[in-house]
């Protein structure tokens, strides 16, 4: 039976849909914490899961419209794309807020020093700030405020944070950088698809 079925089988209304997927999420983002306060490397853990997750959720969150186009299930859950990129925010936030916390303890002058001239950091940085507006204005309300045209424009930052994202992820690795080139890659993907459907 292939995956088409699944919506019709499970005739779940979108609203619906959307409230399991943020309660999903969440409780996900709790057990990550819960997991890293029970296990060796609390900070780490912490930082690499929320890293890891938001990074995974911004580039799904690129993926709906492509994917929109190939498979009808896709296309009727495409309203989702903002709770996904929104999460992947959140996600994110927490990841930053590990940083200054919990590793930095509020020690600003550290930060600087540690933040100059490196690139990995930079990034992550350049992607969170792009993020952010989007994140804020990720409802009809901002929507409706800024026209359609101005708001779009505004959330073409995505395509610009998420390959910072990668990037980040990239250069977090010490060896193992499999997972980042693939993302990469699938990225590289969803870019060409961007350029060949623009209007
Ligand atoms: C959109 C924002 C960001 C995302 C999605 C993100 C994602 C990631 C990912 C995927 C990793 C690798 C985790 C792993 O190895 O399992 C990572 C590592 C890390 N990130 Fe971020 N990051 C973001 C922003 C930032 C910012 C703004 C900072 C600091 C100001 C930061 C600091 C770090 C640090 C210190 C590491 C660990 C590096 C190491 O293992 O030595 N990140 N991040």
């Amino acid at each position: 039976m292939g995956l088409r079925w699944i919506p019709i089988l499970i005739p779940i209304p979108m609203a619906t849909r959307k409230h399991l997927l943020n309660i999903g999420l969440c409780l996900a983002l709790i057990w990550g914490i819960y997991d890293a306060i029970m296990g060796p490397d609390l900070v780490s853990d912490l930082r690499d899961f929320t890293g890891r997750y938001g990074a995974y959720l911004l580039l799904i969150s690129l993926l709906f419209t492509p994917l929109s186009q190939r498979w009808n299930w896709v296309k009727r859950n495409v309203s989702m794309r903002r709770n996904v990129g929104v999460w992947g925010f959140i996600y994110a936030a927490v990841h930053v807020l590990i940083w200054i916390t919990l590793e930095f303890y509020y020690d600003w002058a550290l930060m600087l020093d540690e933040i100059a001239g490196n690139l990995f950091i930079l990034l992550g940085i350049l992607a969170f700030i792009l993020l952010t507006p989007l994140a804020v204005t990720s409802n009809y309300r901002a929507l409706k405020r800024f026209g359609y045209r101005k708001w779009q424009m505004l959330h073409t930052f995505t395509y610009i944070a998420v390959p910072a994202v990668i990037a980040h992820h990239f250069m977090a690795q010490k060896s193992d950088t499999l997972e980042p080139l693939l993302m990469g890659f699938v990225l590289v993907l969803t870019l060409v698809w961007r350029y060949r459907h623009a209007r």
